[in-house]
């Protein structure tokens, strides 16, 4: 075992945000800018929508309220009580929206290869017409659409939303997720691969589900909407400065969060080359007792998951993490059926059991993935876990 090739701590995350980063931004701040919401939010919303393909994105201050707006543009597009589908082991907030707008939530199991949600079990309960938004999310940068998903949803009506806030650069098909369903969401938050230390990005090709999530941005202002003048004429009594057309929030970003994001943009292909070349690399040197059959094809990766088939396997590879210092956690949430905000609501139930979700929360944990992670680093624990 060569502990002495492990830095002090093989971290969880990095900063992706670098030194030279930091100094364009205090450039930027000496000449002495706009630092709200402006340009360069509206410089990065569009260069975001050419890159993964897709007519619009609008910023907002996180992953989480990517999906809460998501979830509303959902809502006005099918009103009443949505029986909201999502993944049993994802972060807390892919569903928590749901329950505060008052929705239903229904979990399934996870596919053990990527991770992301069963897609036959979700076909089936969109066939009987269980579920009327399905929240797919790519789990650790790895693509969980099928072709049966996308077009079992689309036989059904039933809303197709993408949590992509692990996987900026992940393909399915040939193009970028968060472009098969109504949006998308991102997460920039620390150790993502654009950082812009807190913000997100919901992206759609629906003019008017954009259009609806700048109001929602935005207080609920007329003003944010393409439709300004129609709605001002409609609303002569109300001086339309401060016409306030739909409840909304203040979900914004600032420019100086966008600035950040810019420049990460340009770094984004190397960033997922670097990450992907570990996965593949981490994959080689894992032992037959820890999962390696994950399926890949056109992931991005976010981080290196350590499941192992049994109870003995997941301490053995626990503790040869500890050993070399490298900081460990659960994969995302774990089976958020064990989650308190989920055992306490009455308006999440399980499709089915969820023996793969449970074997990921009780086996399985992640360790950090970026720029810091080499490949010196990769063959050290490789050779801890045996
Ligand atoms: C799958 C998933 N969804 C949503 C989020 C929320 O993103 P944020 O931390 O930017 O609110 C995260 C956070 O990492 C996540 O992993």
């Amino acid at each position: 075992m060569s502990t002495h090739r492990i830095p002090a701590r093989w971290r969880l995350a990095d900063h992706t945000i670098s030194r030279e980063d930091l100094a364009a931004l205090a450039d930027w701040l000496g000449s002495d800018p706009w630092l709200a919401q402006g340009k360069l939010v509206a410089d990065l919303e569009r260069r975001w929508s050419e890159r993964i393909g897709v007519r619009g994105s609008v910023m907002v201050n996180s992953g989480s309220s990517a999906n809460l707006a998501a979830l509303v543009a959902a809502g006005r597009a099918k009103p009443g009580r949505l029986r909201v589908g999502a993944p049993a082991v994802t972060w807390a907030t892919t569903i928590s929206p749901a329950l505060l707008l008052g929705h239903e939530v229904v979990l399934f199991d996870v596919d053990r290869t990527t991770l992301g949600i069963d897609s036959a079990a979700a076909c089936a309960a969109m066939e009987r017409g269980e579920i009327d938004v399905l929240f797919v999310v790519h789990l650790l940068g790895l693509n969980a659409l099928t072709p049966d998903l996308v077009a079992t949803a689309a036989r059904h009506g039933v809303i197709l939303l993408e949590d992509c806030c692990e996987a900026a650069g992940t393909r399915f098909a040939g193009a970028h997720v968060g472009t098969a369903g109504l949006a998308g969401t991102f997460s920039f938050y620390f150790g993502h691969h654009v950082a812009t230390v807190e913000g997100g990005m919901v992206s759609s090709d629906d003019p008017e589900v954009l259009d609806g999530l700048r109001l929602l941005r935005s207080h609920g202002l007329a003003r944010e909407s393409e439709h300004f003048d129609r709605f001002a004429a409609d609303h002569p009594d109300v001086d339309p400065r401060f016409l306030f057309m739909v409840p909304g929030l203040n979900l914004r970003s600032t420019d100086l969060n966008a600035l950040l994001g810019l420049r990460q943009l340009d770094r984004l292909d190397g960033t997922i080359r670097r990450r992907n070349a570990n996965l593949a690399h981490f994959l080689r040197v894992l032992p037959p007792y820890l999962w390696r059959d994950y399926a890949t094809e056109g992931a991005s990766s976010f981080t290196l998951p350590l499941i192992a088939e049994d109870a003995d396997g997941a301490r053995r590879a626990r503790s040869a993490a500890e050993r070399l210092g490298i900081e460990a956690r659960p994969i995302v949430a774990g089976n958020l059926l064990a989650q308190p905000f989920v055992r306490t609501s009455d308006r999440v139930r399980a499709a089915a059991p969820t023996p793969v979700a449970d074997h990921v929360h009780r086996h399985g944990f992640y360790i950090g993935n970026g720029p810091h992670v080499t490949a010196e680093m990769l063959d050290a624990l490789g050779a801890a876990l045996g």
